[in-house]
C-alpha cells in the first residue's frame, strides 16, 4: 500500500535520511525503532509532505499513486492518517470541537471513516471529557484524541509518531489494544516507538533506523533474540 523507495531528505545543507526504503502493507504494522535524533520522525513528516525535512530522493507512493509534491491535506485525503509525535492539538478548542471539524466534508478516503460516536465508544473517557478545551486533557487524553480524530478521515494506512511516549502502563495498553483492532481492521500502520516492548507486541515487522539509514529489519522475534543488534542500536543492556 504505502511504498517508500530510496527516500532521502534535508534540513537546509544536512542530510537526515539516507536512501530509506519500506512499505507499509493492508492489516500489518510495521515498527520503526531507533534513539532519539536518529531520523524517525522527519520520515514520517517527509512521508506526510510537511514543510521539514525537504526530500531531496526517492519516491512514495500509495496505492501505486505517486505523493511528489502534494501538500500534506492531499495526502491525507489519499488515505494516510498521521499521529504526530507530542500530540498537537489546539489549546482553546473543545474535544468535540476538534472532532466536529473532521465530521463533515471529507470526501475521499470517506469509506471506513470513524464517526465522533465511534471515537467515543473506542474511548469513552474522551466522552467524558467532551467540553474540556485541549490544553485541560492529560497526556493520556490528548493522545486518545489525537488517535481518534486520525481516524475519522477514513484512512488506509496510520503514520504514528511514538503514541505511547509519557503515558502509564494503563494507557500503554490501551493503545496496544486499539492499534491490533485497527490492523484486524485491515489499516496499515508505521508505528514509531521508543517503547521497545509495546512496539513488540503489536509490531509483524521491524525496522531500526540509525542517523537517517535504517540499518537492521526483521521479525520481533529475531530482534528479541538478537542481543547485540539491541544493545548496539537501542541501547538495551
Ligand atoms: N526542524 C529541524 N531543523 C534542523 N534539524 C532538525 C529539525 N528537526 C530535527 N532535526 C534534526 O534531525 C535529526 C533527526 O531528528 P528526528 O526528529 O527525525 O529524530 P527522531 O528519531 O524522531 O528522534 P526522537 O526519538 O527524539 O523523536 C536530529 O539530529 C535533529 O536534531
Ligand atoms: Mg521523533
Amino acid at each position: 500500500m504505502l511504498k517508500i523507495k530510496g527516500l532521502s531528505a534535508a534540513y537546509g545543507e544536512a542530510q537526515v535520511l539516507h536512501e530509506v526504503s519500506l512499505d507499509v502493507n493492508a492489516g500489518e504494522v510495521v515498527a520503526l525503532l531507533g534513539r532519539n535524533g536518529m531520523g524517525k520522525t522527519s520520515l514520517v513528516r517527509t512521508a506526510m509532505g510537511l514543510a521539514f525535512p525537504q526530500k531531496t530522493a526517492g519516491e512514495i507512493t500509495m496505492g501505486g499513486e505517486s505523493l511528489e509534491g502534494l501538500p500534506s491535506y492531499k495526502i491525507s485525503q489519499m488515505g494516510i492518517g498521521y499521529v504526530p509525535q507530542g500530540r498537537r492539538l489546539f489549546a482553546s478548542l473543545t474535544v468535540l470541537e476538534h472532532l466536529s471539524v473532521l465530521d463533515k466534508g471529507s470526501k475521499r478516503g470517506t469509506e471506513g471513516a470513524w464517526t465522533i460516536d465511534e471515537v467515543f465508544q473506542a474511548f469513552p473517557r474522551l466522552k467524558e471529557r467532551i467540553h474540556h478545551k485541549g490544553n485541560q486533557l492529560s497526556g493520556g487524553e490528548r493522545q486518545m484524541l489525537a488517535i481518534g480524530r486520525s481516524l475519522m478521515i477514513g484512512p488506509s494506512v496510520l503514520l504514528m509518531d511514538e503514541p505511547t511516549e509519557g503515558l502509564d502502563p494503563v494507557m500503554v495498553g490501551l493503545v496496544e489494544d486499539i492499534l491490533k483492532k485497527l490492523k484486524q481492521s485491515g489499516l496499515g500502520i508505521l508505528l514509531v516507538e521508543q517503547n521497545l516492548y509495546s512496539a513488540l507486541a503489536v509490531a509483524d515487522r521491524v525496522f531500526i533506523m540509525e542517523t537517517g539509514q535504517l540499518v537492521w529489519s526483521g521479525l520481533p522475534s529475531e530482534l528479541l533474540n538478537n542481543e547485540e543488534t539491541l544493545h548496539k542500536y537501542l541501547g538495551v543492556h
